[in-house]
């Protein structure tokens, strides 16, 4: 077994050291009251000083901290600095064109924030509200959620590759008055047309009032509708650069981000503002090991969570300078990311296992003549990491002299959960190690629940106390969450994750044991992609499984039956695959869609995924199929399906297809 000692950098101090970190792990566990006391009060500004840390619980679903305290995250994550280094630079924006890049300072940012803040003043926004955000990565999107959190309002914010239908049922379970997008998206030299889809879902939402629209292209075709659109130049350019901070309760909402589980409907994951904020800005201090001068580079999309906590609130937070990157890492060189690491300097590199699988996979050459030495820090987020490529990012990309931590967490625990410490940790490629402070692991056998002790043990993850980011809610449906996260295993949280500890008490995260699919790092239920199948006038019935992938990590797979009424087979897959685009987003574009005559269902009606997820993934072949015996020990116990014949078809089906 692989194992790597941490890097001691050059030149710098590490924030934390084998001891000092056993120490606070400690700490944190056995007096999370003392350990989070301090941590709030050092890392956070107050308006109220907090009296309580620390209230309610797993059991009870009532789940608070600092509650008596209050404070604002945008002042938190904009004016201290703006007051202490109003000329650092805050953003660095690093566009879909290469060489154009833009620098923010916390000055800057802090006006942009006001002025956007007085702007959703001016139509009517308050305390409470829910305001949609569908924006490229740019800043302006950074400038909206700090603006919402500066006057109290919850942003949600729309990852800008979701399709009309997605950001329609968005809209309207959140009931958002007002909408910011852009007038088109610029991603990999190509234009989306943010505007149009907008307009398509708002038709579709009464509640909408107002749409604040920013110009990226300045297409003169983008449709505008002159009694409920803005231009955000128009109207911004024309408010007062001062807001004063609304003083928010630490429990109040600062955000909801839509996430998928195990069923059709996205659930809108609330977050609270001093919990998530402190989770933030400590994840950031210590897993990066943060210093003042330091360029954090997060490639995610602030569409997701990662890019709320990692490009926004953590570094913001911390005073540091955070990129924004627009483009792909392929636009318009497999180079791309080493180009901007050389130029921005940047000191922390985060980004997803596909990105890295796929950049392995385009060859060492694209890296060469960079010199990456201003890494010191390099993540990895979003699914497991297979060794090849965490070894490949460790020599490669970090010169073997870098610190990878590879992240584990969600978009429900707000900021990382199970990650190695620079400076600390001995790393094992392919395993996310140990847990994060106030973080207290368990794993459960998942038949019985009971918690299986001790090491080299296997199950479902746990989480067994809860820690300030934890998301607290689910918006407007607290049974939901009561239902998905707490009442599965009474008195934990339940990530939804498989997870092996070995025997050094390392933690290995198996992927899920739900129905979630994760593509690339795009979480989607496999519900939500069988709804928008059958919105289709010739599905009957489907069925939708993950299969690995060797880039994306996992890829989807559709099993349909069909009505008659079609006469070419291959345009009824490509309609298919485009209703999923259409209902969902492109990013949800299933890999296969197989036809089939009949999907294999128990006699109660139940449909047997396991075995559609073989198929699928050619684990049972042809030649298995020939004989019982072949299929049953490829299979497994097939006794419980209504029809045993429809196995042999399945297989013969998806073979041809
Ligand atoms: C998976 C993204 C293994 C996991 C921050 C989790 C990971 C889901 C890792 C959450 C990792 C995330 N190793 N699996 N380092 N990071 N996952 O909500 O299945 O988009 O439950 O949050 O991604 O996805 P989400």
């Amino acid at each position: 077994m692989l194992e790597f000692e941490p890097p001691q950098f050059q030149g710098h101090a590490h924030h934390l050291t084998k001891e000092t970190y056993e120490e606070m792990y400690k700490e944190s566990i056995a007096s999370p009251e003392t350990f989070f006391d301090k941590m709030g009060k050092n890392l956070l500004h107050w308006h109220q000083p907090f009296t309580k840390v620390k209230a309610g619980g797993f059991h009870q679903g009532d789940v608070n901290w600092f509650h008596d305290g209050q404070l604002n995250v945008s002042y938190n994550c904009v004016d201290r600095h703006a007051i202490a280094t109003p000329n650092k630079v805050a953003i660095i924006y690093e566009a879909d064109e290469p060489g154009r890049a833009q620098k923010i300072t916390y000055a800057e940012l802090l006006r942009k924030v006001c002025q956007f803040a007085n702007t959703l003043k001016k139509y009517h926004v308050k305390k409470g509200d829910r305001v949609a955000i569908y924006l490229p990565n740019i800043p302006e999107a950074a400038v909206a959620m700090l603006a919402c959190a500066r006057i109290g309002a919850i942003h949600s914010v729309i990852f800008a590759g979701f399709s009309s239908d997605a950001v329609r049922d968005r809209i309207l379970d959140a009931e958002c008055a007002v909408v910011i997008t852009a007038d088109q998206g610029m991603r990999g030299g190509k234009v989306t047309h943010l505007k149009k889809i907008v307009d398509a879902a708002i038709e579709q939402c009464p509640c909408v009032k107002t749409c604040i629209v920013f110009q990226r292209t300045g297409d003169k075709s983008v449709p505008f509708t002159p009694e409920r659109d803005v231009w955000w130049h128009e109207v911004v350019d024309n408010q007062r650069p001062v807001c004063p901070p609304e003083m928010m309760k630490s429990e109040d909402p600062l955000f909801m981000l839509y996430t998928s589980g195990s069923t059709g409907k996205p659930k809108g994951v609330v977050h609270t503002q001093a919990g998530y904020l402190l989770g933030a800005t400590m994840t950031c201090k210590y897993v990066f090991d943060m210093h003042p001068n330091d360029v954090h580079g997060c490639m995610a999309d602030v569409g997701w969570i990662t890019g709320h906590t990692y490009i926004v609130y953590g570094p913001l937070s911390n005073g540091v300078a955070t990129v924004i990157f627009e483009s792909v890492p392929t636009y318009p060189t497999p180079s791309r990311y080493w180009d901007l690491v050389d130029t921005h300097k940047v000191t922390q590199f985060y980004t997803a296992p596909t990105a890295i699988r796929a950049l392995r996979r385009l060859g060492d050459k694209h890296l060469e003549g960079y010199k990456l030495d201003s890494i010191r820090v390099l993540g990895s987020v979003g699914e497991p990491i297979n060794p090849e490529a965490w070894l490949w990012y460790h020599e490669v990309v970090g010169r073997k002299r870098c610190m990878i931590v590879d992240t584990y967490w969600q978009t429900e625990t707000g900021s990382i959960v199970v990650t190695p410490i620079p400076g600390v940790t001995t790393t094992k490629p392919g395993s996310a190690t140990k847990p994060f402070f106030g973080v207290e692991l368990g794993v459960l056998d998942s038949q019985t629940g009971q918690e299986l002790v001790g090491n080299d043990v296997e199950g479902v993850l746990v989480i067994k106390s809860p820690f300030p980011s934890i998301a607290r809610t689910v918006y407007d449906n607290h049974k939901r969450y009561m239902d998905t996260y707490l009442k599965p295993y009474p008195g934990f949280y339940f990530a939804g994750d498989g997870v092996k500890r070995d025997k050094d008490g390392y933690y290995w995260i198996q992927g899920r044991v739900d129905d979630v699919i994760n593509v690339s790092g795009h979480r989607m239920s496999t519900a939500e992609v069988e709804s928008a199948l059958i919105l289709h006038p010739l599905c009957g019935e489907a069925a939708v499984v993950g299969v690995p992938d060797d880039i994306s990590g996992e890829a989807i797979v559709c099993f349909c039956s069909v009505k008659s009424g079609y006469s070419d087979i291959t345009e009824l897959q490509q309609s298919l695959r485009a209703q999923v685009r259409q209902n969902i987003g492109p990013f949800a574009t299933p890999k296969r869609v197989i036809i089939v005559p009949d999907l294999p269902k128990t006699r109660s009606g139940k449909i047997m995924r396991r075995i559609l997820r073989k198929v699928a993934a050619k684990d049972v072949t042809l030649e298995d199929a020939k004989t019982d015996a072949g299929i049953r020990e490829k299979l497994g116990d097939i006794s419980t399906l209504a029809d045993q014949s429809i196995v042999k078809i399945l297989i013969e089906t998806a073979a041809k297809q």
